[in-house]
């Protein structure tokens, strides 16, 4: 017996030493060990046939044997566990030292929202609400409400998208579209910018897109009156442009304001010289505006003996182009990354 128990130490300790993870040592263990079929334990049932003498010598072996192989598990135990925490560790782990992200992988805002951010901001500081309005509009809140009705030629130079099978609904040439929606919601007095994309069939060039932002003003309060509006305009511009821009006023017909203007900044690109920017007339166009039309206001449900008002809608992409010296239009929409990168 005393050599039957030699035996099974070591292979028990070989065995031990082969296990690679920690199932495996529980199976092993129990193989060993267990109390109903363990080898050591079916080996110590044959103990009762010696006599006391052998009984004691082999009893005392049987228990260092078992001791052995019970310190043998425990070291492998321990071993299997550190070599799982270290493998989780590095599976975890941060390298601190890696870079962080390029710049080029983050995002960031194009220049036509910058523009629309910072005046939506100044106009908050002056007490505007900022609206915002459908891109796919109705026919009427687009021209019928402005006083653009069915057939009028100012229809020709809004020439936009529709869509197939809906007569009635267009593209939004403007955010004039905004006005009727505005007033109809809010009444009088009414303070509000809405910005947002505009639609033209457009052939374009340096400076026309066919998809292009607008950022549309209205006020509506008693005694309203044209020096109310080119104040608010000429704060725009100081705001946007600095003090030294110059900006004019020149007669437009716009059939929902009258009067109406035109507004003209000085062409950055030749400093007001001409260049093919702006035609060799050295301004560029960047708003139109006005006295709200009555017919306006009463379709927004606001008596025009009342109230009064005046509407600026500018060109966000235009003002984009003046700000950040950006010479043709086709590239803010153009999704080009080395433009983009830019900002
Ligand atoms: C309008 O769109 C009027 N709704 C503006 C207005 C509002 C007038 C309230 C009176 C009262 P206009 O078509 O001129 O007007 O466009 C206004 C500005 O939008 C232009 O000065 C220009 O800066 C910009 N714009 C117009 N068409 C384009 C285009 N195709 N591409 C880029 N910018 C454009």
């Amino acid at each position: 017996m005393k050599n039957e128990l030699q035996k099974l130490k070591a292979e028990a300790l070989l065995a031990v030493k082969s296990i690679k993870d920690k199932a495996g040592l529980e199976e092993l263990e129990n193989k060993l060990l267990g109390r109903k079929n363990g080898e050591l334990t079916n080996l110590l049932k044959g103990l009762k046939d010696l006599n006391e003498e052998a009984k004691k010598e082999v009893g005392q072996l049987a228990n260092e044997v078992k001791r052995e192989i019970e310190s043998a598990l425990a070291d492998k135990k321990k071993e299997l566990t550190q070599a799982g925490m270290s493998a989780l560790l590095e599976k975890e782990s941060v390298d601190i030292s890696q870079p962080s992200l390029p710049k080029k992988m983050q995002g960031h805002f194009h220049p036509n929202t910058l523009i629309q951010n910072d005046l939506e901001d100044f106009f908050t500081s002056m007490g505007f609400m900022v609206l915002d309005g459908p891109e796919l509009e109705s026919d009427y809140y687009n021209f019928t409400a402005v006083n653009i009705p069915k057939d009028h030629p100012a229809r020709d130079s809004h020439d936009t998208f529709y869509i197939k099978g809906h007569p009635d609904w267009v593209m939004r040439t403007h955010t004039s579209s905004v006005q009727v929606r505005a007033m109809q919601k809010y009444g009088a007095p009414l303070r509000m910018v809405a910005g947002g994309k505009c639609f033209r069939n457009e052939a374009t060039d340096v400076r026309h897109e066919h998809t292009f932002y607008q950022l549309e003003g209205v006020v509506v309060d008693k005694d309203i009156n044209f020096a109310h509006m080119k104040g608010v305009l000429e704060a725009v511009f100081k705001h946007v442009f600095g003090l030294e821009t110059k900006m004019r006023l020149r007669p437009k017909f716009y059939p929902f304001v009258e009067p109406g203007v035109n507004g003209e900044v000085t062409c950055f690109l030749c400093k007001g010289n001409g260049c093919r920017l702006c035609k060799n007339t050295g301004w560029l166009e960047v708003f139109g505006a006005g006295m709200i039309h009555p017919n306006v206001l009463k379709e927004g449900g606001i008596d025009p003996k009342v109230y009064q008002g005046f509407a600026f809608g500018f060109g966000l992409t235009r003002l984009a182009m003046l700000k950040y010296g950006i010479e043709d239009i086709r590239l803010l929409e153009s999704g080009n990354m080395k433009f983009l990168e830019q900002f």
